[in-house]
């Protein structure tokens, strides 16, 4: 078979194993992995990868795109071109969306606005909020439903209308609604009623602040997120679904996951960036709102990074949640009304490279939570690893390469991040998608309108151990 593109000379990551290789590409989809050296001289291009990682590209299935309606914090094409800059070749987008995804309309809208503007490869995961419209979102190839179980207390956003659900009856419902597709149940778990308890005693004490936001939500240790996943672990395997748990990040939560795995309960759970590189006190306090999201102790954070490791946790995710300065800086008075989240999508993949150079992780394991885990857990059989057949999604590193975050780089249409001033070991210099390039020596070159819908092949399989 003709070779299209050789990419040689470098270290490939894949499944469990490094080596010195060459991957082979035709067509887009990868034809091979051979000894280094041993590519065919009519190889039509070839990439000189010496000194390189060459790793499968990210599979981030929780990303903010913002659009339709936000598009004054981001945009389907401005959030891809920080995808591919970021080494993140298929996003699968959320639907807090306004409308808010959550009938097969709207989610057929959304997914054209995917096909004409996104760089990178893309699925989306609609709102679970209409019994009536699972059926027909499933067979638009979707690879997941999404539900929060927040309600926003004195805000319109990030949590609006058709996107939350915590009545328990309800959630069964739609556990028992979903079981049928064979598809994962995404929940971002959360107990409301003990939220609005404790976070009126600060607002009574006339306390607002960053730090008050952030104490609420850990309030009792983590109990609004032990709570929450609880209950929906049990729901799941009473109703035999498959339930994938966004924001694992306590240790009491982390353990029944671990449990009900070992049960062979079909559960996956992510980790995201800000509980692992965004997690300290100091963050709260020096970041205010720019830095919440949600904050958890650091004995939570420990147990979420020896989860990540140990396989509890199976997957790496950026929750991409950009919002404007303007957004964020109302917080710094009141939490309660600033839009929380935290942007990453285009530094998440760099700072568990860096984690890899200081010895937390191992190369092997970051390949699996990043590409290998989400492609096998969300049924994308054509991608996340370099079988042959498999699309050619690859992203070239420097694992050596030391360099600093700065706003200025951000592509994001919000224009900040908080890791500016981090240094880190560790960079993309290369983005491929089905064998194009999409990013390539600091510059985004794919086109928007460029990215495919990455559909479900096999229906997603237990990742029970
Ligand atoms: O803080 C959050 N922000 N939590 C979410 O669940 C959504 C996210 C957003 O969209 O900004
Ligand atoms: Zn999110």
């Amino acid at each position: 078979m003709t070779v299209e593109l050789a990419i040689t000379g470098g270290r490939i990551v894949d499944q469990g194993q490094s080596r010195d290789a060459d991957l082979l590409i035709s067509d887009g989809v990868i034809i091979g992995v051979t000894e280094p050296g041993s590519t065919p001289s009519d190889a039509g291009n070839v990439i000189d990868a010496a000194g390189q990682l060459v790793i499968p590209g990210m599979i981030d299935t929780h990303v903010h795109t913002r659009e339709p309606g936000w598009t004054h914090k981001e945009d389907i094409t401005t959030c891809s071109q920080a995808a591919a800059a970021g080494g993140v070749t298929t996003i699968f987008g959320m639907p807090n969306l306004r409308p808010p995804t959550a009938t097969v309309e709207t989610l057929r809208e959304v997914l054209d606005l995917y096909d004409a503007k996104s760089v990178v490869d893309y699925n989306h995961n609609p709102a679970a909020s209409n019994p009536d419209q699972i059926a027909g979102m499933a067979e638009l190839g979707i690879a997941a439903y999404k539900i929060y179980m927040v309600v926003d207390t004195g805000r319109e956003y990030p949590h609006p209308a058709g996107t939350g659900m915590h009545d328990h009856g309800h959630l069964l419902e739609m556990f028992e609604t979903i079981a049928p597709t064979g598809l994962p149940f995404m929940v971002h778990p959360h107990d409301q009623g003990i939220m609005d308890l404790i976070e009126q005693r600060y607002w009574a004490a006339g306390d607002r602040s960053p730090e008050a936001y952030a104490k609420t939500l850990a309030a009792y240790d983590g109990l609004i997120w032990d709570t929450a996943i609880g209950v929906l672990l049990r729901i799941a395997e009473a109703t035999g679904c498959p339930l994938h748990i966004v924001h694992a990040q306590t240790s009491r939560s982390i353990e029944m996951i671990r449990q009900a795995k070992n049960r062979g309960q079909q559960v996956s759970a992510e980790a995201n960036h800000w509980t692992l590189f965004l997690g300290s006190w100091d963050d709260v306090t020096t970041l205010g709102p720019y830095a919440l999201s949600y904050w958890v102790p650091d004995h939570h954070k420990e147990a979420t990074w020896e989860a990540l490791i140990d396989g509890t946790i199976d997957m790496a995710n950026s929750d991409h949640a950009p919002h404007t300065r303007e957004e964020k800086d109302v917080g710094w008075t009141d939490m309660w009304a600033a839009h929380t989240g935290t942007p990453g999508i285009q530094y998440q993949l760099p700072l568990l490279v860096d984690s890899v150079g200081t010895g937390r992780m191992s190369i092997e394991r970051m390949v699996e939570v990043t590409s290998n885990a989400p492609a096998r857990i969300f049924g994308l059989g054509q991608k996340g690893c370099f079988a042959p057949g498999t699309d050619a999604d690859v992203v070239l590193v420097d694992p050596d390469l030391e360099w600093t975050i700065t706003d200025d780089d951000v592509l994001s249409k919000i224009g900040w991040t908080p890791y500016a001033g981090r240094t880190l070991r560790g960079k993309v210099l290369r983005t491929l998608i089905r064998g194009e390039d999409v990013y390539r020596d600091g510059t985004v070159v794919g086109a928007p309108g460029f990215g495919k819908q990455a559909r479900p092949m096999t229906r997603p399989e237990s990742d029970a151990r």
